[in-house]
């Protein structure tokens, strides 16, 4: 459907009326033959490989055989790696450090958020990489830690966030084993953090550099990405408008040298992830 404005007012009002329909300063496609996906990103546009591959997945020869790309396969010929979900694209990295400026520069253009808030205190690089790879998003600091309890401090936290903060900021959260305090939020705690998160639509980013330092268990130590993570996918309106991981293997596989890291992106089930377009 056409739709012809009279004017600019009624353009601007209209648009402003689809932005409240969907919730999100942004864009979020739903329909399936649409060119963009989360954040309005283009999908990649065709290339020449793909378009073999597509070829050859459309070619009924009963004994074809493909010399396309050199990927390893299982006794059948299928692909021993397979996608895994449409709502996760993982990237290797140059360790904990790199995910994080990744994040910051991929976030910055493209969610264009007006202000990061970072742990007060953290690690010193969250400062640095934000302002070499978003300058133009305001950093604020958000309690978090108590010298004088020793404790995570919740009762200033969430008041701050809840005051200062808005649709589209980001939050970064350390995984667990907090640096430099040491000292990570409690389950429940998490739970009110998430809670604050959804309501203000905020996008979290989750920095894991020390998974299994914590509680000596990797996949308890998952626990605080893990759930993010489930309330938005579980919600197929989740007011969440995605999470970032930037994951070191520095420290918990002993590669500090070799830069070993990653950094995954959910996006929320409302707006899958493409696969690149076969042309
Ligand atoms: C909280 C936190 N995030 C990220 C990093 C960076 O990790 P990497 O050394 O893998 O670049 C560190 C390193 O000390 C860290 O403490």
């Amino acid at each position: 459907m056409v739709r012809v404005f009279r004017d600019t007012t009624e353009l601007v009002r209209s648009v402003g009326r689809v932005r409240q329909t969907i919730g999100l300063n942004f864009l979020h496609t739903k329909t399936d033959n649409m060119q963009t996906q989360f954040l309005g990103l283009s999908v990649a546009s065709p290339d020449p490989t793909y378009k073999l591959m597509a070829a050859f997945h459309a070619d009924s020869h009963p004994n074809k055989v493909s010399l396309i790309t050199g990927a390893y396969r299982d006794q059948e010929g299928r692909h021993i790696t397979n996608r895994l979900s449409s709502n996760i694209a993982s990237l290797q990295t140059v360790s904990g450090t790199g995910a994080n400026h990744l994040a910051a520069v991929f976030l910055s253009k493209h969610l264009q958020p007006k202000r990061v808030f970072i742990p007060d205190p953290s690690w010193v690089n969250h400062k640095t990489v934000w302002a070499t790879a978003g300058p133009a998003v305001t950093q604020h600091e958000y309690p978090y830690y108590s010298p004088s309890t020793q404790s995570v401090n919740l009762e200033a936290m969430l008041p701050f966030l809840d005051t200062t903060a808005e649709p589209n900021d980001i939050i970064i959260l350390q995984a667990c084993a907090h640096n430099p305090t040491g000292t990570d939020l409690t389950k429940s705690q998490l739970i009110e953090v998430a809670d604050l998160v959804k309501e203000k639509k905020l996008f979290p980013i989750f920095d894991s550099a020390y998974q299994g330092y914590a509680t000596g268990d990797v996949d308890a130590d998952a626990w605080a990405i893990r759930y993010f993570t489930e309330q938005m996918l579980s919600d197929a309106d989740s007011p969440l408008p995605g999470v970032c991981v930037a994951q070191s293997f520095a420290k918990n596989f002993r590669l500090y040298g070799e830069r070993v890291g990653a950094l995954h992106l959910v996006v929320p089930r409302a707006c899958p992830l493409k696969e690149p377009n076969p042309g």
